[in-house]
Order: structure tokens, then C-alpha cells, then sequence
């Protein structure tokens, strides 16, 4: 486990995006494990700035989402597909038809699931995958509780979660349920960047590094992978050392 920290939250996104733009120059064909928020804004936008610079192309990487609200069309603008149509597929040269984002209308969930998960085999895994973390220990969907090795399944989001969205829909409550990548998928990537930014972050990032590894904390059991970095702001990361 490596943690670097940054004096602010846009070094420290800058940061991880430039990290990225190096793994596309090293591996043009990354496959790319993706996630949305507040956190990751300034990561695409960074990436979208150094693309249009010509010093990032994506032209032979593909994509998977973390995570998808159920019920959300793609044409909703709050659901996570428009998202990262907006903020990167549509400002980069992605090939679209390799992007991929959970099916939030599928009339078969647990038969998208299946096929997601197979879709990442087929691609030959996740090489890079991006995460933030809730204010719950979250990363994806996965609430306390979800099973270590748990797939790609549909969840119900906790109020902490719902509350911490509604920004996004105009103070509304969002949908209560998202189709999300399990812990065990993500532990399956061969590197895991982890975004933490702000005072928000700071209790689940303590927790996540410094407390007992338990279900309590989805965001602990990164401590069982490999390969997993940490970017944390001054504000997310005073509590840890590293
Ligand atoms: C989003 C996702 C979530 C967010 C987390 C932090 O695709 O999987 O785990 O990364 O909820 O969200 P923000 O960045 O909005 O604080």
C-alpha cells in the first residue's frame, strides 16, 4: 500500500490523472476501471486537458464503470453513463463502443451482472481501476456490510450514501438502488488508485488504513490487494502517516 499526499485537492487529482496518461503511453490498450463524483471531476478534466494538449490518447483503451443508479435511462443526464459521456468519453478519442457502464434499466439484472463480469474477462481484466470512497467506507456501491468477494450485483444504497448524492439531483433523494462492481471484482484489477479528497473523506480514510480490517469498512479490504495507492489532500489524509 502506497499513500501519497498532496498539499490540495486538485494536486492531488492532477496527480492521479497524470498517472493514468502515463499507464495509456506505457499500455495504449489499458483497460480502464472507472468510477464518478465530485472527487473524479478534476481527474477527467485534467485528462481531457492533456488530451486536447496531444498528450494523452485513449484511442486503444477501453472502459468499465464501477457503477450505475437502477432505474436511470443513459439519456438521464444524472445517471452515470451521461456523466462520463459529458466529462470524458465525449471530450477524449474513446472509442464509445468500448466503454462500458452497468445497465441501470436491465430488465435482467443479475443476467447483466453475469455478463459484465464476463465482459471484463474477455477484455483480459482491469488494468487500472480508479475508486473514490464514501463517507461510509464505500467504494463503488459497496455499502458496509457487502462480502469481500461479492460481484457485480444490484445494491440498496445506505441514507449516508443517498443523502451525500442528493446533491446531484437538486437536493432530491437519488434512486436507492445501483447496480455496482462487487469488492471482488474490484480486487481483481491489477492496480487500484484510490481518490480521496477533503475533511469529508477524512473519518473512512483513517478507518480504511488504520482500523481492523472488517466489513464495516468495505474501503479495508483494499489492504488485501497488491497493488493499491492512495492520493489523499491535506484535509482527507492528516490522520495517516505514509
Ligand atoms: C462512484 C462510486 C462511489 C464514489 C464515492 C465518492 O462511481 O463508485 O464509490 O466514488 O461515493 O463520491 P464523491 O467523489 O462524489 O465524494
Amino acid at each position: 500500500m502506497r499513500i501519497n499526499h498532496f498539499p490540495t485537492t486538485v494536486a492531488a487529482a492532477h496527480a492521479v490523472a497524470d498517472r493514468i496518461a502515463e499507464r495509456l503511453k506505457a499500455k495504449p490498450n489499458l483497460v480502464l476501471g472507472l468510477a464518478t463524483g465530485v472527487t473524479m471531476e478534476p481527474v477527467y478534466e485534467r485528462l481531457v486537458a492533456r488530451h486536447r494538449a496531444g498528450e494523452v490518447s485513449f484511442a486503444g483503451a477501453s472502459s468499465f464503470n464501477l457503477d450505475e443508479y437502477v432505474g436511470l435511462p443513459p439519456s438521464d443526464p444524472r445517471s452515470y453513463r451521461a456523466t462520463m459521456d459529458s466529462q470524458l468519453f465525449d471530450l477524449v478519442d474513446i472509442d464509445k463502443t468500448r466503454t462500458f457502464v452497468p445497465d441501470g434499466l436491465a430488465a435482467d439484472p443479475a443476467a447483466f451482472a453475469r455478463r459484465y463480469e464476463a465482459m471484463i474477462r474477455e477484455a483480459g481484466g482491469i488494468d487500472l481501476q480508479l475508486l473514490g470512497i464514501g463517507r461510509n467506507g464505500h467504494i463503488g456501491f459497496n455499502e458496509p456490510g457487502a462480502d469481500f468477494a461479492a460481484r457485480t450485483r444490484v445494491v440498496d444504497l445506505e441514507a449516508s450514501t443517498l443523502e451525500a448524492n442528493s446533491a446531484f439531483f437538486g437536493g432530491a433523494t437519488p434512486p436507492t438502488q445501483a447496480m455496482t462492481m462487487g469488492i471482488g471484482t474490484i480486487l481483481d484489477s491489477r492496480e487500484i488508485i484510490v481518490l480521496a479528497t477533503g475533511a469529508v473523506k477524512r473519518d473512512a480514510v483513517r478507518a480504511a488504513l488504520t482500523g481492523p480490517i472488517t466489513l464495516d469498512c468495505p474501503a479495508t479490504a483494499l489492504r488485501n490487494h497488491p497493488n493499491v495507492g492512495w492520493w489523499l489532500d491535506a484535509e482527507s489524509g492528516a490522520d495517516v502517516v505514509g
